[in-house]
């Protein structure tokens, strides 16, 4: 199995070019079971989840086709199959984004019951319980989600709490139900924006994009076009959370500040300089001492919780004490353990993490958990004092393309290993 080597500490410099974003990615390309002619994607991420997502729609009857520009070409006028099987739902829980889709152009899909994960026990009953108000029939045989719907139906559907697939899934379901939907207390994150504009491009009738409710008007039929996804606000914000523990100077290009607004604010009061020239985000941290922050990690535009393992590393760094509470997942702290083994001073106490600032980190053999909790582990070992070995990395590969080429590229000492 994989592992990173980091030989740190690591100064970094340079630009870093931002992939389009993953979490955008996916719906969209369930999004494209809607369409009757061929879809366009540019600006998707290499990675593990978009080729399982390939795999999954290959596996229906989609054609997939990668033109010379690594364009993605998705033509799913014609399925074989309206399953997503466990096989490919366990390793990757978006699977769950086909059932809406399905449901509305085919009125039947049958898809895996994703289980619990590392960060939580992640339920998908808002996405079950909308479907069913507009209509659906909806059974679990032998953990399969099995639902059955004639047409679709508008509906009044209120979401408690806030889910950013949850609120996916419906809208691609809503857009070709009969009459009118609304969706109340949706996710506003960008990713869920991006699916938006992607259907009203394709002919959906969605007002209120970007706000908490989205009013869909059904039509009858989808078609292709070409699209581009937005760019990866995590990753971006990973590359400056580098910058800012290992005291240097990085741009990200290819960026949406918009996206990040509340993020860039924290840096900044953690003593970082942020400049922004269009697509361009710098974050200067030379000769600037790391502050501590609390964090408290909210739906968007609020503090992301996919950046809080980020900032745990900035504040196990910065002199003075923290604390980063995590509202959005119940186990969303499995890499404190680790950064206590590198040396870091960080206390666990339900929901949040208690931040005593240390003057600097030892390597040591540590264990990735999860996506954005291998992200800290990396950028914990380009500070630290002498080698750390990150193993289980295949959580990293599911969200970072070329990881080690671009902290490589920046200066850092990394390599990967088996
Ligand atoms: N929830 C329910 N019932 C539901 C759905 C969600 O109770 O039916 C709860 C969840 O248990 C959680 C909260 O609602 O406590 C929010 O979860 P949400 O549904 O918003 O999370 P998600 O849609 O499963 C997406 C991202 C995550 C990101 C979260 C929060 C994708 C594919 N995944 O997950 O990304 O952390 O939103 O922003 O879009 C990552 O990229 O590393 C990642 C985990």
């Amino acid at each position: 199995m994989d592992k990173l080597v980091i030989d740190g500490p690591c100064q970094l410099a340079g630009k870093v070019r931002v992939s389009g974003a993953k979490n955008a990615a996916l719906p969209i390309l369930m999004a494209c079971l809607l369409a009757e002619s061929k879809v366009t994607l540019s600006n998707i991420p290499h990675l593990k989840d978009i080729t399982t997502t390939i795999q999954l729609l290959a596996s229906m009857g989609v054609d997939v086709l990668f033109d010379e520009k690594l364009n993605i070409e998705l033509d799913a006028s014609v399925l074989t199959s309206k399953e997503a099987p466990y096989d490919l739902v366990k390793t990757m829980r978006a699977s769950i984004l086909v059932l809406g889709p399905l449901l509305a152009r085919y009125g039947e899909a049958k898809v895996s019951l994703p289980g619990g994960c590392a960060i939580g026990s992640r339920p998908v009953n808002i996405h079950i319980e909308g479907l069913e108000k507009m209509g659906a029939n909806i059974r679990v045989e032998q953990g399969y989600i099995v639902a059955k719907a004639s047409r679709l139906k508008g509906a009044d559907i209120s979401m408690e709490p806030v889910t950013v697939t949850g609120t996916e899934n419906l809208l691609m379901a809503a857009v070709l139900a009969e009459g009118i939907t609304t969706l109340r207390n949706a996710a506003k994150e960008p990713e869920v924006t991006d699916l938006a504009e992607f259907l009203n491009k394709m002919g959906a009738k969605i007002s209120g994009i970007g706000t908490d409710t989205l009013v869909v008007k059904g039509v009858k039929s989808l078609q292709g076009i070409k699209y581009d996804v937005i760019p990866d606000r995590i990753e971006a914000g990973t590359y400056l959370a580098a910058a800012a523990v290992t005291g240097s100077k990085v741009t990200v290009t290819h960026a949406n500040a918009e996206h990040l607004t509340s993020v860039l604010e924290k840096f900044e009061e953690a003593g970082a300089k942020i400049t922004v020239d269009s697509d361009k985000i710098t974050l200067d941290m030379i000769g600037r001492t790391l502050k501590p922050v609390n964090i408290r990690t909210d739906p968007y535009p609020l503090f992301p919780t996919d950046m809080q393992a980020q900032f745990v590393v900035m504040n196990a760094l910065a002199s003075g004490s923290s604390t980063v509470e995590e509202t959005i997942f119940e186990n969303r702290f499995m890499h404190v353990s680790e950064l206590v083994r590198m040396g870091a001073n960080i206390q666990v106490e339900g929901n949040t993490a208690i931040i005593e600032g240390v003057a600097g980190l030892i390597g040591a053999p540590v264990m990735a958990t999860d996506l954005r909790a291998s992200a800290c582990l990396i950028l914990a070992a380009l500070i630290a004092e002498g080698e750390t070995v990150i193993s289980r990395i295949y959580h990293i590969d599911r969200g970072y393309e070329l990881i080690e080429e671009k902290f490589h590229k920046i200066g850092a000492h990394i390599y990967r290993a088996n």
